[in-house]
């Protein structure tokens, strides 16, 4: 997918109070960085930020962190939050591919939410759930494995679903209509999310567990 290119991006992002500039240099140290030894869930992929800004709301004794690869999604993540104190929220510039440079088993739950599908077959070890993904989560999850991952797409789903348990994930809930499921979930919506409700598309989700 293409996005739009901000202007100064970098300077906009960088100037945040929520940015980490130099993430790596917090491996195995992220309770400083929050000052708390309270658990850690990251989105990689967050894009615009809606949903991660939400859960640190929602949430204030989970500490959340949104990792995100083009600068100029983030911008609007960094807006949002100009007028907030979310001290339980850091945003990241990095490639996912990276992220067990940056934490050591420091992470309780990763949110995959609506990242992109790459429907062919050449790319398919660019997707979140691909085996080599799902090998460096092990590399930062600190004892059991916690996924939550939510599309609209239906290839990509069933794909994600049959590498989860290959791995010997377990499905803890299962949902073809996030929105409109009989026994509801409890969710927020990220910024695709609200789009596509309005479409009135349906929204696949997974919560997938492996206990340690
Ligand atoms: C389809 S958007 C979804 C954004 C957001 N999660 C939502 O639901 O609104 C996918 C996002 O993943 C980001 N992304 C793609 N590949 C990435 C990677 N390797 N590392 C980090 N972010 C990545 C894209 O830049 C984009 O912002």
């Amino acid at each position: 997918m293409r996005y739009k290119r901000v202007e100064n991006a970098d300077m906009i992002v960088e100037s945040s109070p929520y940015f980490v500039k130099e993430p790596k240099n917090f491996k195995n140290k992220w309770h400083e960085v929050f000052q708390n030894h309270h658990p850690i869930y990251l989105e990689l992929g967050m894009g615009r930020g809606d949903f991660i800004i939400q859960m640190a709301q929602e949430y204030p004794y989970i500490n959340f962190v949104g990792v995100e690869l083009f600068l100029s999604q983030m911008v609007s993540a960094v807006e949002k939050l100009k007028n907030l104190h979310l001290p339980n929220l850091k945003l990241l510039h990095l490639d996912a591919r990276e992220i067990d440079e940056v934490f050591g088993k420091e992470i309780d739950t990763i949110y995959l939410t609506f990242c992109d599908p790459w429907p062919k077959k050449q790319d398919i070890k660019k997707r979140f759930t691909h085996e080599s993904y799902l090998r460096l989560y092990d590399k930062i999850f600190k004892k059991d494995k916690h996924i939550i991952l939510k599309t609209d797409n239906k290839g990509f789903f069933q794909y994600s679903l049959e590498t989860l348990s290959q791995y010997w994930y377990v499905f803890e809930r299962v949902s073809l209509d996030l929105h409109h499921d009989e026994q509801p979930i409890e969710n927020l919506m990220t910024d695709f999310e609200k789009r596509y409700y309005v479409e009135g598309r349906p929204i696949y989700y997974v919560d997938a567990k492996f206990k340690n």
